[in-house]
């Protein structure tokens, strides 16, 4: 099967959060099992995009209204990533270190999806299938359906993947010029609260519309930042396909980025030595319980309540536990993080700023990981902690409710219920009544260790949605 995936994000050529690591593992592992894939994304300014080799293998030009973009499709030499890729490239848009964040990102990723469909359609060969993911691309299944220029698509079947229901691409009906001709007879389709609604439009149009996790799925029934109608509307083509992570990557035993290599066997060993590495670095007492979180800084994530309830566990249990903090985000946030150095040194630390090495150490070295998540459509974080021995600590949501289940119930980690500094630091003081019980504190992360979230488990699944949809041409 020949399957393109469209995305704005992917591991490791640019990554803001899980949506790249999905789109640098789901398609390898797709690929792995016989079939075609190639991922197309935007040409930034990155590392990735400088130290390697590609080939331009279609140019055109994107008309926005009355703007012009010039563009080049093109193509990494070795596939080393064990994917096709292909990058948009529009310098005028897209030659920026950020992936979003601008006040022209609207233009920028309407003329990505123009110039991808354009360089598709151009192609002897017509997909499959075409995945596409979150907002960014969330025009293109209409694009696909409606457009004049585009009508060679029309039979091609198209699956929405919603990574973050809460972000949705909306923009005002002032732009609708910059949309390729349609028929407006059908404009009504791109509407959603009275905007054009990237998101909503890819609800509404594609085949199938699948979540990242099948709890996420039922909770935007009812939460969905203005969408829940519509999605009890598409129920009857919509599936929730838990994430899987690339164990290749995240492998205790075989990681690069580790100071000390483990496996089942010998974790406990493995983990002390990493701790100890991470306690080093960041001036921590490596004879207590080492708490980390890893992530955005943003309410999203709980990320506002992490000041307040790591000084309230810090003051309680005062040189009893560590706490570690790496992400960035709100400034706000991170002041108020930063804030605490003084008071806790010794005991805390933050890195505010993405560093998938120090990441990768994180899982190994801590005993802990802090997922406080208001809304956590799957969440990789507490599947990569598993496989590291690290016990996860959750808010019972979304994808985290499907992958963690309280110890209390003999499952694989610390659950609570609200987003609130008093269930984190209630989960703080369990876990740290957990680790002066050694044999339990073990065993559980023995079952964390040997669950398989691996890829390979899910792949299928994806496959089995696009035949389906494959069978309704
Ligand atoms: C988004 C979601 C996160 C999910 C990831 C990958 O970042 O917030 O929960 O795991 O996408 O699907």
């Amino acid at each position: 099967m020949e399957i393109f995936h469209i995305s704005a994000e992917c591991y490791p050529v640019a990554k803001v959060g899980g949506l790249a690591d999905v789109v640098g593992a789901l398609p390898k592992y797709q690929n792995n099992a016989g079939h075609r894939v190639r991922v197309v994304m935007p040409c930034y300014d990155t590392k990735f995009r400088k130290e390697n080799e590609f080939e331009c293998v279609h140019w055109g030009h994107v008309k926005l209204g009355n703007f012009n973009f010039p563009f080049n499709i093109l193509k990494e030499q070795t596939d080393k990533l064990e994917f096709e890729l292909y990058l948009v490239e529009i310098p005028e848009l897209f030659d920026r270190k950020e992936v979003y964040g601008y006040e022209d990102d609207i233009e920028r990723f309407l003329s990505f999806q123009i110039a991808a469909l354009d360089w598709i359609i151009g192609r002897n060969e017509i997909p499959d299938v075409i995945n596409c993911h979150d907002h960014h691309t969330g025009l293109i299944p209409f694009m696909m359906l409606y457009c004049d220029k585009y009508q060679k698509l029309q039979n091609t079947p198209s699956m929405i993947t919603i990574h973050n229901g809460l972000y949705q691409g909306q923009f005002g009906f002032d732009k609708l010029y910059y949309l390729p001709e349609f028929d407006l007879a059908h404009v009504k389709v791109l509407e959603w609260d009275n905007c054009i609604n990237s998101l909503a439009v890819a609800i509404k149009c594609a085949w199938a519309v699948t979540t990242v996790s099948p709890n996420y799925l039922n909770e935007i029934n009812y939460s969905a930042n203005g969408l829940e109608s519509l999605f009890n509307l598409v129920r009857y083509k919509s599936k929730g396909i838990l994430n899987g992570i690339d164990v290749e990557v995240w492998d205790p035993a075989t990681d690069a980025m580790l100071e000390k290599n483990y496996s089942l066997k010998n974790f406990e060993k493995g983990k002390q030595e990493n701790k100890e590495k991470l306690c080093n670095l960041f001036n921590l007492d490596p004879s207590k319980p080492l708490f980390s979180f890893i992530g955005r800084l943003l309410e999203e994530k709980g990320g506002d309540l992490l000041p307040h309830a790591s000084a309230l566990a810090l003051s309680e249990n005062f040189q009893e536990l560590n706490i570690l903090i790496l992400g960035s985000g709100n400034a706000v946030i991170e002041t108020q993080l930063n804030s605490l150095l003084s008071d806790y040194k010794g005991n805390y630390n933050t890195f505010i700023g993405y560093n998938e090495e120090l990441a990768h150490l994180i899982y190994a070295g801590s005993d802990f990981l802090l997922m406080p998540s208001r809304v956590e459509p799957c969440g990789l974080n507490q599947m990569y902690s598993l496989r590291y021995g690290t016990i996860p600590i959750v808010r019972r949501t979304g994808g985290l409710k499907d992958t963690v289940i309280d110890f209390g119930d003999d499952g694989n980690g610390i659950c609570h219920d609200q987003a609130s500094v008093g269930d984190i630091c209630y989960s703080i003081q369990r876990a740290v009544d957990l680790y002066d019980d050694k044999k339990s504190l073990n065993k559980i992360r023995e079952i964390g260790m040997k669950t398989d979230h691996s890829w390979g488990r899910v792949c299928q699944e994806y496959i089995d949605i696009y035949n389906l949809i494959i069978s309704k041409k």
